[in-house]
């Protein structure tokens, strides 16, 4: 008992040391994003929620966790066209950013699951990721201590549910916000913050190149669903017409944000373009001819110096205000 307490004395320190009683403020650029109601932030469960990020256990054969594949070093995006999870097996999509997920209304692609603790649900189920079965996961949590304490810090109590765990993940993924980039210290007035290539590409970004049509606002998308004729795959990914079964849906696929586009490569929904020159000319190209394209798509005409310049816009979007985040050092045994 003795060990327990002082055990959990640790802990709470430690907790405190890295979280603040409410959640983290937005980095410049950015608005607070709204907490739910049902999951407010907590110190404990954004801790939690980090430790089960980082957790292989959490996966079918302790190989695989939320971070396998979500990578701090790709600012939580994957560097593999297509993610791999237990036992080698490949999906068919490229694994996005988890940062500024608090911004988006629906997750996903295809945008399927319509909560940050909906979506936690998928991987950890998905027998193409983490491969687990919701009996087994509260199992094999339970029988670890010290989670024990940490779901009675967060929750009240130390039982543990596929909830409740999904709700720590979600809390933990609320407070990584990607902002004060170059281009969020230039629009508060720091007009070093921008090189002249960068400024020159952000006005063809939001003039002539016509990018914001899209990808507009403070998390550069306005969560529409377009099909913009990108990826390879044959027969092509279904995109939003998985999901409605609407004709009008056929390959739509979720306008992804750009913030820390330079770091998460490689691109589009299959990752099918490796590098943002190939993105750029797809775009400049008018897209390929495909069924269901979006009219805003077709040829830019381009200089090849704009199409520079527009890439070093995109350079400008690179956030600093998620690097603190580290894997834990130690997890609960
Ligand atoms: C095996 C690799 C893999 C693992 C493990 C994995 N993910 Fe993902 N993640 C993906 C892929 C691929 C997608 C896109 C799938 C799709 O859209 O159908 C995705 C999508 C997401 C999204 C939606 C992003 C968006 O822009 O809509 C979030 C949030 C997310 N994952 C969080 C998590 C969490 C939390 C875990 C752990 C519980 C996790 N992921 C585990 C590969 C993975
Ligand atoms: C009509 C809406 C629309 C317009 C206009 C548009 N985009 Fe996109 N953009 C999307 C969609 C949708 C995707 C995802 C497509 C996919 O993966 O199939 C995307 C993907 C991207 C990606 C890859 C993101 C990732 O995480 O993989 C980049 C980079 C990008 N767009 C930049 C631009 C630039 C630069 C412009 C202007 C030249 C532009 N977009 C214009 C809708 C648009």
């Amino acid at each position: 008992m003795g060990v327990k307490l002082t055990q959990l004395c640790g802990l709470a320190l430690f907790v405190s040391a890295l979280w603040g009683a409410d959640p983290p403020a937005p980095p410049a650029g950015l608005a607070a994003p709204k907490w739910p109601a049902g999951n407010p932030f907590s110190p404990a469960k954004a801790e939690l929620g980090r430790l089960l990020f980082f957790d292989a256990r959490l996966s079918a054969d302790h190989s695989v966790s939320c971070a396998s594949c979500h990578r701090p070093e790709h600012a939580f995006a994957d560097p593999r066209p297509a993610s791999v999870g237990v036992g080698g097996r490949k999906g068919a999509r490229n694994a996005p950013t988890v940062l500024n997920r608090a911004f988006g209304s629906r997750q996903f692609w295809d945008g399927r699951a319509d909560s940050l603790e909906a979506q936690a649900a998928g991987p950890l189920l998905s027998p193409l990721e983490m491969a687990n079965t919701e009996a087994d996961l509260v199992r094999r949590l339970s029988g670890i201590k010290g989670y024990g304490a940490l779901f009675q810090q967060a929750f009240g109590d130390a039982e543990i549910t596929l909830t409740r765990i999904t709700q720590a993940i979600a809390t933990f993924e609320r407070t990584l916000l990607s902002g004060d980039s170059p281009f969020d210290r230039f629009q508060a007035g720091d007009q070093a913050a921008l090189s002249p290539p960068a400024r020159r590409g952000k006005d063809w970004f939001f003039g002539r190149a016509r990018c914001a049509l899209c990808h507009s606002g403070r998390n550069f998308t306005n969560e529409d669903f377009v099909n913009i004729s990108a990826g390879r795959s044959n027969p092509p990914d279904e995109g939003r017409f998985g999901v409605t079964f609407a004709k009008a849906d056929w390959r739509l696929v979720k306008v992804p944000s750009l913030r820390d586009i330079a770091l998460t490569a490689p691109y589009f929904h299959d990752g099918s373009a490796a590098t943002l020159e190939e993105v750029i000319d797809f775009y400049d190209q008018g897209g390929v001819v495909a069924e269901n394209k979006d009219y805003r798509i077709r040829p830019l005409r381009l200089s090849p110096a704009e199409k520079r310049d527009l890439i070093e816009f995109l350079r400008a979007l690179t956030g600093s205000s998620w690097r603190q985040v580290r894997a834990p050092r130690e997890f609960p045994r």
